[in-house]
């Protein structure tokens, strides 16, 4: 009899699709845990504004092509990620040919022409699109981000982009609207509002992507709260970039990490999952940011409070945020979270 346990798809078939953000490169470093555990991809870079489109008139879509292709071939879904957002669109977008910023008309035209680009060649490929990422501040009163967007356009521009994403795509990609730091009370206050915002004027949203960058330290109960209270909106909801990182943001040297991070860590995992269980009516995708442990951007980075990210000092430390070690065995929480999803 074989004792191999099901891959983390079979066990969640149930449940969620089981996604992870890649790039092509991750199909030859990951290949073996993408084909047996993921039935998602989100392009982590590759279907962004300016990787796509860094120029006017010039296109790039070698990326985004090999990620969708993968996917056809491997019988994957894919998520596009991320159009709208304050970093990775080219200046060029937000001025006319004499370096004038362009006037909102304008601006709301580009748009559109770039989302009909994308949905013609990606539209029958993904089921989903983050149309709008990261629109939210998370410090002061203020609700909404100060950036070209609303520069521009104004405050309306979550509305106009989910319009026009509306009429570029068919009616089978569902519209997504893409957040951070989602579970922590102040910031779901202002998301809530802009949900309930978006929802009540007609807005053409189909879901909410909870990133869940989190670490250690995050706070399950408001992340259960989270969970619950954007349940209740009637969207669907995606878990869009999920790691959980040992350190808080302020650690930047080359700190130690103990068994007790470590059970930290597998009691994290595994009390999300069964949180993202408990919530599979409304759940439909839980993906990684990343495959395994040897290639995370919180290596360099850090799970971010706001803008707040600690520049001046390297980031040198290694981190352990997946559900597979960098030599593809699964973490110990990856086995229970499988175990936890057959019983
Ligand atoms: C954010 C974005 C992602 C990615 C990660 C870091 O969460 O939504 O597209 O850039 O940061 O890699």
């Amino acid at each position: 009899m074989s004792t191999k346990i099901p891959s983390l798809r079979e066990a969640y078939a149930k449940y969620f699709k089981i996604g992870a953000a890649v790039s092509p490169r991750d199909f030859e470093l990951f290949g073996d845990i993408l084909a047996e555990h993921f039935n998602s991809l989100t392009g982590g870079n590759a279907m962004k504004f300016e990787p796509i489109h860094p120029q006017k008139d010039v296109w790039d879509f070698r990326a985004a092509d090999q990620i969708v292709a993968y996917a056809k071939a491997h019988g994957m879904a894919v998520r596009a990620h991320a159009p709208v957002w304050h970093k990775q669109v080219g200046l060029w977008m937000f001025r006319d040919d004499d370096g004038e910023t362009l006037s909102r008309e304008a601006l709301l035209e580009r748009l559109e022409e770039h989302m009909m680009v994308f949905g013609q060649r990606y539209g029958a490929d993904v089921y989903c699109w983050d149309v709008i990422n990261e629109a939210i501040a998370h410090f002061g009163k203020g609700v909404l981000r100060d950036s070209n967007w609303t520069q521009i356009i104004g405050e309306d521009f979550l509305a106009q982009s989910f319009r026009i994403a509306k009429k570029c795509v068919p009616d089978s990609v569902q519209l997504f609207y893409n957040d951070y730091n989602e579970w922590m009370p102040h910031k779901r206050e202002k998301l809530l509002k802009v949900l309930r915002g978006l929802l009540d004027e007609g807005a053409p949203i189909d879901g909410f992507g909870m990133q869940q960058h989190l670490s250690i330290y995050a706070d399950l109960d408001e992340i259960r709260r989270s969970v619950e209270a954007y349940a209740s909106l009637g969207l669907r909801l995606h878990v869009t970039e999920l790691d959980v990182s040992l350190y808080t943001v302020y650690e930047t040297g080359r700190p130690t990490i103990t068994d007790e991070m470590l059970q930290k860590q597998y009691d994290m995992y595994v009390e999300l999952f069964s949180i993202y269980r408990q919530y599979a009516d409304v759940i439909d995708s839980v993906t990684t940011w990343g495959v395994a442990d040897s290639a995370t951007w919180l290596d360099s980075s850090a799970v971010r409070i706001g803008d707040f990210k600690p520049d001046n000092v390297p980031m040198q430390r290694k981190n352990f945020p997946l559900l597979f070690y960098a030599d593809h065995r699964m973490r110990p929480y990856t086995e229970k979270i499988i175990e936890d999803a057959l019983k």
